[in-house]
């Protein structure tokens, strides 16, 4: 069906567009109260040893299956191997549970955006606004539903290329943005506790939790093991250096991340003390620190409101790669024109999404799991779902199609400079670790184990 696909233009185009769907809330958002809760250092060591291993391995392959079969998940696997169909199928559930909580998130930027903009720095900063505010009823729901329909209305307008654009100018703002928030915060007394509790590893708080979080962290933040780097391989050009830019689009997530990370856990530690309770925070971690910081600097008001804007783009980049995704899966199958596919998907992100809103106030007793509903549906898809897909397609790509077909892809221009390293990884190492994984974590979710 699909003739002629549009290509990037070149490898940089290629980076910054990966990048875009690959730089987001859970950059911003997700790493930083992960590595606060799971132990500061030991986590960002566990997830650097992921990234440049599984992390590397995984997106090389997705990308050039991407790129091999000119297709994107649900067709490229049919076409590698039909009885592997069913991997890319699997893989595109991924970000219709994705989405939902996602936009959630995105709600809580766009308050807080308009919250500085407006200049109520001080109320912000108080200890119980986050926690007042996601209780409420209709207020989250209401800024999330503003969030979905600016999501949507990118995706139908089809200004996405635009926004794109703008955001290869907008995130290396971004970028310098958080350096000069984190030189404020690391230079705040008592900053140093937390810059240690986030730098040096403490080996005594490690457990197979860390690498459960820390490899969930990785298939969310580098949008892997949901179709999505497929997808854009098949927009990349054969003479674009693969390898070359699997490592760029991995460096600068890893460091938006980490520097993220660098931002929010020490200025825990700086104003609320840095105690168990105040590092366990979890999804609400940077919504509570933040304004504390922006509160306490010089010009706080305007920076907390640039800071927002940005954020808010790199998030929309992001959802919006999102929600392209499961429109054109629905475009696909049920062959719907891509107005009506957006308006129905919009109309279910924002039901599932309302729902888990609901979930931090009057629907606060519904657990799943012993999950809270945001909490849920990201361990549905970071710790189950995707290291499904992950291992599937390990297996599909190792022992059925070969690992020379992904490498004869990857060295069409270049040479494949950790090719064996890549083969053992694919063919032993990453297999066993997802295994492993999902043993694990469905044995914690089930209360089989404790930890
Ligand atoms: N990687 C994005 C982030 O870090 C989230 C995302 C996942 C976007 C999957 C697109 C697809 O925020």
């Amino acid at each position: 069906m699909e003739t002629k696909r549009d290509t990037f233009s070149g490898k940089l185009g290629f980076v910054f567009a990966a990048a875009g769907s690959a730089v987001g809330l859970g950059n911003l958002w997700r790493f930083p109260y992960l590595a606060a809760k799971y132990g500061g250092g030991i986590f960002i060591l566990v997830y650097l040893i992921l990234a440049v291993t599984l992390g590397f391995t995984l997106m090389i392959t997705e990308i050039a299956i991407g790129r091999k079969t000119g297709l994107s998940a649900a067709g490229a696997f049919q076409k590698l191997d039909k009885r592997f169909g069913f991997v890319g199928a699997l893989g595109c559930v991924v970000p219709f549970i994705i989405t939902p909580y996602y936009c959630v998130i995105g709600g809580w930027v766009v308050k807080y955006l308009v919250t500085f903009i407006t200049g109520q720095v001080g109320q912000a900063a108080a200890d119980s606004y986050f926690g007042d505010f996601i209780a409420k009823p209709a207020e989250p729901v209401i800024w999330f539903a503003i969030y979905v329909i600016l999501t949507a209305a990118v995706v139908i307008i089809g200004v996405q290329k635009g926004i794109e654009k703008a955001s290869t100018i907008l995130m290396p703002i971004l970028v310098v943005l958080i350096l000069v928030i984190c030189g404020f915060c690391v230079t705040r007394p008592g900053a140093m506790e937390g810059v240690k509790y986030y730098l040096l590893p403490d080996f005594s708080a490690f457990s197979a939790t860390t690498i459960l979080a820390a490899m969930g962290q990785l298939f969310y933040s580098m949008s892997l093991a949901m179709g999505i780097m497929i997808t854009y391989g098949s927009y990349m050009k054969k003479d674009t250096d693969l390898r070359g830019s699997v490592r760029q689009i991995e460096l600068f997530d890893t460091l938006v991340a980490f520097l993220a990370g660098l931002m929010i856990v020490p200025s825990v530690f700086v104003f609320s003390g840095g105690s168990e309770e105040a590092l366990n925070k979890g999804p609400s971690l940077m919504f509570v620190t933040l304004p504390k910081v922006f509160e306490s600097m010089k010009l706080g008001g305007i920076i907390g409101a640039a800071f927002f804007i940005l954020v808010l783009f790199a998030a929309l980049t992001s959802s919006i790669s999102l929600l392209e995704t499961n429109v054109s899966m629905v475009c696909d199958k049920l062959h719907w024109s891509r107005k009506k596919a957006t308006v129905i998907v919009a109309v279910y992100i924002l039901v599932l999404g309302a729902i888990v809103s609901l979930g931090f106030g009057p629907l606060d007793f519904v657990k799943i799991l012993g999950l809270g509903l945001l909490d849920f549906f990201d361990f549905l898809s970071n710790s189950v779902l995707m290291p499904i897909v992950a291992l599937l397609t390990c297996i599909c790509i190792g022992y059925f199609v070969k690992p020379k077909a992904i490498c004869d892809e990857v060295e069409i221009n270049k040479p494949f400079k950790e090719k064996k390293f890549y083969i053992f990884m694919l063919k032993y190492a990453a297999p066993v670790c997802l295994v492993l994984i999902l043993i694990f974590a469905v044995s914690e979710a089930m209360g089989w184990i404790k930890v």
